[in-house]
């Protein structure tokens, strides 16, 4: 099928799922070096909205396809060329036989979720994308496929397989990366003029890859074909590894049903909820100064609704240099802050901030803004557990992993992962 679409694969590579981190995977038959083109595969062989057989409907209908994910076109050409036997992809959609190797959180029960990965921001996120997964499919998905049966039947394109290709594409699609405009005024037109994303594509090749944040392999896009192109040298026998972006774990296990390791991964985060801040001023303070100093916090952090720790420091180290200010001002101070309407005054500089909030600024900050820190810190970790449960056994349970389960053991990365940040922040910041 390779040969027969024009996807050209290097000698120096083959698929595998031996010797792999998961399912298939890619190795290195011989030594490979930086800048070596693995394979190339032609814009022609991508599946998408525009190269899929459907593709004139879908394009006549687009106002009619507008769901909130944006992959409601994707998915109509996955669920006809999944199920069309004389699909061109018929080969490459063949290796997900019934899509039995996808286990995101998405298809555990709601229980395992609730139990395992408590307080990992996962639950919530899996119970907001089931609810606009069935949303969609009901609303702009089913419409349509009665609308044109001879393309579709509501008996084989059923909801279930529509959430089967949902995580099929969270797990394997690419997208494009925006093209830069140089043109523009930059500053102006930034917040107006967001482009939508690209929609996404299956590549196929490309998916077979797995992903590691230390990776060796990315992927370059030019205007004829896609190419996977080595970014380190890679020995004889080792995997070949793309990135999928920087990931936490949390989203690693999301989107695509798999976690790194805790301790390898240099992207994990953790986030502690702003209101976690609020949790321990609230007894000390005026509950009416404390009120309107967070409306004020919430109007300038706007939708972001957590704090992001990663392994070196803050990753909002802004969002949390403003609430921490904001929280310890006195009355006086923050009735001249509100009348100032503001940071333009003392503007201080980004650079200097991210120095203060890195793992080795930390425990430089004042006493004040560290004990809120570490409140905040201590009550995140907290919330893993159920009331009234140990706080911490996952530090056993770490070290006899082996006799866990699969999900068992992608959660206790997730959670022990986030944990461990938690645990480093609290330490970071003891009086
Ligand atoms: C993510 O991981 C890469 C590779 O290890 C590293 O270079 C990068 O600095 C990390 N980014 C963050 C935000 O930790």
């Amino acid at each position: 099928w390779c040969q027969s679409v024009g996807l050209v694969l290097s000698n120096k590579v083959c698929v595998s799922k031996e010797g792999t981190v998961a399912e298939y995977g890619m190795l290195a038959r011989d030594d490979i070096e930086e800048g070596e083109v693995l394979f190339t595969i032609p814009r022609s062989a991508l599946l998408h909205q525009g190269t899929t057989k459907v593709s004139v409907l879908l394009e006549k209908e687009r106002s009619s396809l507008d769901g909130s994910s944006g992959w409601v076109p994707l998915l109509l050409a996955l669920f006809y060329e999944y199920t069309s036997p004389q699909s061109h992809w018929k080969p490459y959609l063949s290796l997900w036989t019934n899509f039995k190797t996808l286990d995101h959180p998405m298809f555990w029960s709601k229980e395992e979720r609730d139990r395992l990965l408590r307080g990992t921001g996962i639950p919530e996120a899996v119970d907001t994308d089931l609810a606009n997964i069935q949303k969609e499919y009901t609303d702009v998905v089913l419409p349509f496929i009665k609308k044109h049966p001879d393309l579709w039947d509501p008996n084989t394109h059923t909801m279930e397989l529509y959430t089967l290709l949902v995580a099929f594409v969270m797990a394997y699609s690419f997208q494009e990366p925006q093209e830069e405009d140089d043109e523009e005024e930059e500053e102006e037109d930034e917040e107006e003029d967001e482009k939508a994303p690209n929609p996404p594509m299956m590549v196929p090749m490309a998916d077979m890859l797995n992903h590691v944040s230390n990776h060796n392999a990315n992927l370059e896009f030019t205007p004829d074909s896609l190419k996977m192109v080595c970014v380190r040298p890679i020995h004889k026998g080792e995997e070949v590894f793309n990135t999928y972006g920087q990931m936490a774990n949390w989203q690693l296990l999301h989107m695509y049903g798999f976690t790194e390791s805790y301790h390898s991964n240099s992207n994990d985060t953790a986030d502690i909820p702003h209101h976690q801040l609020l949790q321990n001023i609230q007894s000390d303070m005026e509950r009416q100064l404390v009120e309107e100093k967070w409306e004020m916090l919430c109007q300038i952090m706007q939708e972001k609704a957590t704090f992001v720790f990663g392994k070196q420091g803050c990753l909002t180290d802004t969002e949390l240099h403003t609430a921490l200010k904001v929280l310890c001002m006195s009355k006086e101070e923050f009735s001249e802050f509100k009348d100032d309407e503001g940071w333009e005054e003392d503007e201080e500089d980004d650079e200097k901030i991210s120095l203060a909030f890195c793992n080795d600024g930390v425990p430089g900050l004042k006493t004040s803004w560290r004990r809120l820190i570490h409140e905040a810190a201590r009550l995140t970790v907290r919330s893993y557990s159920k009331e009234g449960e140990a706080v911490d056994s996952d530090q056993t349970l770490i070290e006899n992993q082996a006799r866990l389960s699969s999900r068992q053991q992608r959660a206790l990365q997730v959670r022990w992962g986030q944990k461990s940040i938690l645990y480093r922040l609290m330490e970071l910041t003891k009086s």
